[in-house]
């Protein structure tokens, strides 16, 4: 019998694959036979996402950087492309909130807005134009970008972010659209509430509301994400781009 995976050979690309999500996806790509360069600013967690990618008998490069610099970027796909070869797959999975200087847009600082749009989806665009060229001569490739079910629901306090993830959905259409020809996919995922460092920090009784707003009745964890997103990587999926799959329990349908 064959130990052929369906990503076997494959080279992919994870951003933010440091923690979290991230870390589901970067695992369940490996665990079906691809090599995974992860990209991001923490170097002990993205080490250690390295490690246990090997564990299931490919390579893993950890490159550590800050992906909202537009030269760190260019370098490490640069560093990718040099040690791993072409990239087959891209997850741009790098976001997040205003966190800390969360509030209601009224009260919103300009540089909060820069930021969140900065690292929610500024980094998505960079990352994808490293790989588009390569992809576009081979005539094959999939990027799947990890959105939030935020770009729909618009959630109060979220305006920044709502914007940022409602923009990977059109940077998505958009993108499918010019590489469709050159049978290049191109999707997105929105996540719900997830279980990983951030929804660890909010206080409990948030954390129940969030679970109870949704109808089947738990918090989304990662390996949910990774399952969805393995699935549109793969060539089952061959036949979808331009799609945002919701990963949700039910919480806002699309
Ligand atoms: N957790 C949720 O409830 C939820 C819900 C919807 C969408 N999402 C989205 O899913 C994605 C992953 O979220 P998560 O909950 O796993 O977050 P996380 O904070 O646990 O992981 C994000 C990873 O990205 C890295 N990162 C952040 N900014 C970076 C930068 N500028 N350069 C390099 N690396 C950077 C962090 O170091 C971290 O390892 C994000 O895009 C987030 O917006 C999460």
């Amino acid at each position: 019998m064959s130990n052929e995976k369906q990503f076997s050979g494959r080279i992919a690309v994870v951003t933010g694959g440091g923690n979290g999500i991230g870390r589901a996806i970067s695992l369940a790509l490996a665990a079906e036979g691809a090599s995974v360069a992860i990209l991001d600013r923490e170097a002990e967690p993205t080490a250690e996402t390295a490690e246990q990618v090997r564990q299931c008998s490919v390579s893993a490069l950890p490159v550590v950087g800050d992906m909202t610099d537009r030269q760190t970027v260019t370098e490490s796909f640069a560093r990718i492309k040099a040690e791993c070869g072409p990239v087959d797959i891209l997850v741009n999975n790098i976001g997040q909130t205003a966190r800390e200087n969360y509030s209601e847009f009224y009260l919103a600082e300009p540089e909060t807005l820069d930021f969140v749009i900065g690292v929610s989806l500024m980094t998505t665009l960079h990352c994808s134009r490293q790989v588009v060229d390569g992809m576009r001569e081979r005539r094959s490739g999939k990027i799947v970008s990890i959105s939030s079910d935020s770009a729909m629901n618009g959630d109060i306090g979220t305006v920044d972010y709502a914007s940022a993830k409602a923009g990977v959905l059109g940077f998505t259409r958009a993108l499918a659209r010019e590489l469709g020809p050159f049978k290049v996919n191109v999707n997105a995922v929105c996540p719900g509430p997830t279980n990983t460092r951030a929804m660890q920090r909010i206080p409990r009784d948030a954390y129940e509301r969030a679970k109870n707003s949704i109808p089947l009745g738990e918090i989304c964890e990662p390996e949910d994400i990774a399952n969805a997103v393995v699935f549109l990587a793969s060539d089952k999926a061959r036949f979808i781009t331009g799609q945002t799959l919701m990963v949700n329990g039910g919480r806002v349908f699309y």
